[in-house]
């Protein structure tokens, strides 16, 4: 039976763990066939043949996107692969947090890397093969998802370079939308609150053991499946309609 996205083509990056797997078994659902991108390829050729199983299509690579030539890598053997891209989903990303004073500046230059210069490249290589589908691809509309956070809108002690990589997000975002939308490419972001992932794992043991733990301890937490929700809703609009942002929380933080 033909689903919202049969036909269609994405990719997802970071789709080795957390909310990019989550994703990609949801555009899978919808009967996108997915390309899984990140750098642990046993992980991505386990969720394929999870999804394959299922009855969808899927495309393992391996690609380290801090690399630029990696990130135009993996559009292009998408795009040989499938022939097409209806949508991109930019959300691999590294959250190293502590205090300013002190830090150490190549965990600054690693999540600088991912979260914006990552998304850069992944972007610039996708924009054609986008702007492409929403002329006559299936649903004649196609879209980028930028999953931020809510460390995009808000700002903490201790987050400083993650808020700094967020906001930028926040505002490339808003920015591209501007530049593409009329063109049928729509380009949106999506804020989460604290999800139950392996983001905070990459910390120092007292950064974990101070900050991330007692956060995942006191606060409720959303599941990575109601993000990979959030997206399915995004792209599954009828061509007519765009959602630019959705900030999606627990609960008993709203
Ligand atoms: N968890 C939260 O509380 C939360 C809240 C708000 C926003 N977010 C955002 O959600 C996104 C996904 O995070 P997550 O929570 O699902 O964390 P996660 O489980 O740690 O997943 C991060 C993903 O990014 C990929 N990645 C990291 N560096 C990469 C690189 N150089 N090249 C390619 N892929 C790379 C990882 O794959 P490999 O290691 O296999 O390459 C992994 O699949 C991030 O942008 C994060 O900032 C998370």
């Amino acid at each position: 039976m033909a689903s919202a996205l049969t036909g269609t083509v994405a990719l997802v990056t970071g789709a080795s763990s957390g909310i990019g797997a989550a994703t990609a078994r949801r555009l899978a659902d919808h009967g996108a066939a997915v390309a899984l991108v990140a750098r642990r390829t046993a992980r991505l050729v386990d969720l394929a043949a999870e999804i394959d199983k299922a009855g969808g299509t899927t495309l393992v690579v391996e690609a380290d996107i801090t690399d630029r030539t990696q990130a135009e890598a993996a559009v292009q053997q998408t795009v040989e692969r499938f022939g097409r891209l209806d949508t991109l989903v930019n959300n691999a990303g590294l959250m190293l947090l502590g205090p300013i004073a002190g830090a150490d500046p190549e965990d600054w230059d690693r999540m600088i890397a991912v979260n914006v210069n990552g998304l850069l490249s992944t972007t610039r290589a996708a924009l054609p093969h986008l702007l492409q589908a929403a002329q006559d691809g299936p649903r004649r509309v196609a879209d980028i998802v930028n999953i931020s956070s809510i460390a995009g809108r808000v700002a903490w002690n201790g987050y400083g370079v993650y808020n700094l990589t967020k906001f930028g997000v926040n505002g490339f975002t808003e920015s591209l939308r501007q530049e593409v939308t009329q063109r049928h490419v729509r380009v949106g972001v999506i804020e989460p609150g604290g999800v139950a992932t392996e983001l905070g794992s990459h910390n120092k043991p007292e950064i974990r053991t101070e900050m991330i733990d007692p956060f995942y301890e006191q606060t409720e937490v959303l599941a990575p499946e109601d993000i990979a929700d959030g997206v399915a809703y995004m792209v599954t609009r009828p061509r007519r309609t765009a959602i630019s942002e959705l900030w999606i929380m627990p609960t008993d933080q709203a």
